[in-house]
């Protein structure tokens, strides 16, 4: 594994994050359970010690089975986790960034995942319902009490972003970033570097879009929500195979994958970006930890840039109703 450094000064965090994984898993589902714990367990044998979580995650189960698997590792891993994204009786997305709920999220993700403090605490989502630095002032508050040990946001506007950095220093942010969707290069990204805010990128393989193992709506279990999601929707997605055509190209003169490919194009963007895929299967864990050591030339990662222009890739990134609830 390679290290690359949180925010301005703070640890060293594995150069390839551990996202949530792809699959919901129930408790009591023993053979489920244990995948979980061998994917954690393997992240943890690659040097991989940066790993990702939310109150959001799987109804908070994923907290728990974290914290679980984590067990006895505690002093040697970075444990992130998020609030604020918040599901709504209606079934509905809300949003929740009240001071008071904040400290309440924080208790209840603390419990969950049984450790005394989160190493980085996100606001999940912008609340807009609430000045950005009450969220963050009662953030840095948590801070204060020992509770968590540095602040992110997700999904952040830059404005936003240097409310909240002023607010109390932040050292990530997470949003999504992959070769399928690069509009944060325009303001965001280079917010974060003016800031000195690590840039964790969230579905940093298009939600397996730059796998190469989806080529059409067949390819997604029958009861998997990317079959409501823009970019997966049978137009969209022929258009967006065709572009993985040359990802897959790529891949192919190289001896790597698709996956690799891509998450060491995002690399290559800059120290300051960590991609955090997500997988719930060993062969692809160890592939995506082993792409930090595939080497593209300065020609590969601008022939990818060109084919994978900003707008190129078919689809909103989510459902237009998020997308406006969120400011995104
Ligand atoms: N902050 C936010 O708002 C936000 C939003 C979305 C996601 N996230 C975080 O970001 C993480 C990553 O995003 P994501 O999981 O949605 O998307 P992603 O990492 O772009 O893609 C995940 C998909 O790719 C597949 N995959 C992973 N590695 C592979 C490989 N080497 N070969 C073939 N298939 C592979 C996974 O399937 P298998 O499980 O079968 O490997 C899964 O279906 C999440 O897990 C979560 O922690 C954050």
């Amino acid at each position: 594994m390679k290290y690359r450094q949180l925010g301005r000064d703070g640890p060293p965090i594995s150069a390839i994050g551990m996202g949530r994984g792809s699959e919901a898993i129930k408790f009591g589902d023993e053979p489920l359970e244990r995948a979980f714990n061998a994917t954690i367990r393997r992240a943890c044998e690659l040097g991989i010690n940066f790993f990702d979580s939310s109150d959001a995650y799987w109804g908070s189960r994923h907290e728990v089975l974290l914290g679980r698997a984590l067990k006895g590792r505690r002093d040697k891993v970075m444990i992130s986790s998020k609030f604020g994204n918040i599901d709504l009786p209606d079934g509905k997305k809300g949003l929740n960034g009240r001071p008071e709920y904040v400290y309440a999220s924080c208790e209840k993700s603390l419990e969950r995942l049984g450790v005394d403090v989160i190493d980085v605490y996100y606001l999940h989502r912008v609340d807009p319902a609430v000045a950005i630095e009450d969220t963050i002032g009662a953030m840095a508050r948590l801070v204060g009490q020992g509770k968590v040990r540095w602040l992110g946001i997700c999904e952040a506007s830059p404005e936003t972003l240097r409310r909240a950095h002023q607010a109390h220093p932040l050292v990530a942010l997470q949003t999504e970033y992959s070769l399928w969707f690069r509009e944060v290069e325009r303001a965001i990204l280079p917010a974060c570097r003016e800031l000195g805010i690590t840039y964790v990128a969230y579905a940093p393989l298009g939600r397996g879009l730059l796998t190469g193992r989806i080529k059409t709506v067949d390819d997604l279990p029958p009861n998997d929500r990317r079959r409501n999601h823009p970019r997966f929707q049978p137009e969209n997605l022929k258009r967006n195979v065709e572009l993985v055509k040359e990802l897959e190209a790529v891949a192919r003169r190289k001896g790597a994958s698709p996956a690799q490919v891509a998450l060491a194009w995002l690399l290559a963007q800059g120290e300051d970006i960590v991609p955090i895929p997500g997988t719930s299967h060993l062969r692809n864990l160890e592939q995506n930890a082993a792409a930090v050591d595939l080497e593209l030339t300065t020609a590969e990662v601008k022939h990818l840039g060109e084919v994978f222009a900003i707008g190129a890739g078919a689809g909103e990134r989510y459902r237009p109703a998020l997308l406006e609830k969120w400011g995104i």
